[in-house]
């Protein structure tokens, strides 16, 4: 768990309260939204989403009242620091340089060294300036991308961190996994759970998000604390790979077949257009 950091009085809060993910993360679901988001409830009091990675689907809809969460602690660490410390964040962030020497400097730190706005801002920085924009680790957890070398990547995203910052005001975030914060879900929330996939095969599918894999077991455990949700009175959608086993865990409940334009693969051949499902427990 994260310790709890302080709040500071924001200088400037932008006039929007739409926010956009400040992160490129592996699995987004900028792609889907397409299809996500016409099968957000109308209604719905408390919006949950305990695998928030980028939160590409949080920041579209950027609901007034949200608890979000991820097993990732830098990543957790990235979403508080932007709630809490915006403009600290934003000074930081614009004495990085976008030079491959001070890439690798940066990436060799020791998070367990850094404060909470160090921690977050080099998070921020590697991920606007690494191959891909991927975030991916280790066995020993250290964060392994290569410098890309683009041309003139927006590392400070001055107007969106504080748009962000603004729409968190009201977000409980937590570092932890997904069954600990879906405990206090109530009847008349909405969930939205977008697990590391199920691997269509050995080789496909990037999952390595974590030290810690999602494995077989903790899809079982997902789709057991989805029914017990839905008794609870909960609206829950699901994404996850076109899988026999994904299918068949979730067939009591609506379960749509849809395109995503996936670049993940070890495979290039691979990367393009692949079946994906959703999971609904509700009519929309
Ligand atoms: C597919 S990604 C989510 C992508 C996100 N919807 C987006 O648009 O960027 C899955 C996320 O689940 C997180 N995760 C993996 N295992 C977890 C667990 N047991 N509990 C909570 N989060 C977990 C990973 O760290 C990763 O950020």
């Amino acid at each position: 768990m994260l310790s709890t950091i302080g709040k500071t009085n924001q200088k400037y809060i932008p006039a929007t309260s739409k926010g956009q993910p400040f992160l490129k993360w592996a699995g987004g679901k900028t792609q889907l939204l397409h299809e996500l988001l016409p099968r957000v409830p109308q209604k719905y009091n408390t919006y949950y989403e305990p695998f928030i990675g980028g939160g590409a689907l949080f920041f579209a809809i950027s609901p007034k009242k949200a608890v979000i969460a991820d097993i990732n602690d830098d990543l957790v660490n990235a979403y508080i620091v932007v709630r809490d410390f915006p403009e600290q964040l934003i000074e930081l962030l614009a004495e990085y340089v976008n030079d491959k020497e001070f890439f690798y400097k940066i990436r060799e730190q020791d998070t367990n060294n850094l404060q909470s706005i160090e921690q977050a801002a080099r998070l921020i920085y590697l991920n606007r300036t690494c191959f891909n924009g991927l975030y991916r680790v280790n066995k020993s957890g250290q964060f392994n991308v290569p410098f890309a070398g683009y041309k003139n990547p927006n590392i400070t995203q001055v107007e969106r961190i504080l748009a962000d910052s603004n729409l968190l005001q009201e977000t409980q975030i937590y570092n932890v996994g997904f069954d600990k914060v879906l405990d206090r879900a109530k009847k008349g929330d909405f969930i939205y759970l977008d697990p590391p996939y199920y691997p269509k095969s050995v080789y496909s599918d990037f999952k390595r998000y974590n030290k810690e894999q999602f494995h077989k077991d903790d899809h079982i455990r997902l789709a057991e604390l989805y029914n017990k949700l839905t008794e609870r009175g909960c609206k829950v959608m699901l994404s996850n790979s076109d899988t026999p086993f994904t299918c068949d865990l979730y067939k009591r409940w609506h379960v749509d077949k849809v395109y995503a334009k996936r670049l993940i693969n070890r495979d290039v051949s691979k990367r393009g257009e692949v079946t994906e499902i959703i999971v609904t427990n509700y009519d929309y």
